[in-house]
């Protein structure tokens, strides 16, 4: 049951105007595009019609809530 779900998940559109699937932007947040601003630079979230009025909450949560899930540790200064 949970495999389907995270399978309807990975399907569904985030990014309605450019046709961008969650699954693809959460592959890339975890490759290490960790802002709205690298996720436009590499797949192109957020540059369709409604210049992501629709999206970029969407895809800011999940930004937060890969980043609440896998806290870095906080380096010492050099
Ligand atoms: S839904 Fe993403 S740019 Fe419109």
């Amino acid at each position: 049951m949970e495999i389907k779900k995270q399978l309807l998940e990975d399907i569904k559109k985030v990014c309605l105007c450019r046709s961008i699937k969650a699954g693809t932007i959460m592959a890339a947040i975890k490759e290490g595009s960790l802002t709205f601003e690298a996720l436009r630079r590499k797949l192109g979230v957020g540059t369709g019609n409604c210049k992501a009025k629709r999206c970029r909450s969407k895809i800011e949560d999940r930004i937060k809530s890969y980043k609440d899930s896998h806290p870095t540790t906080p380096t010492a200064p050099q």
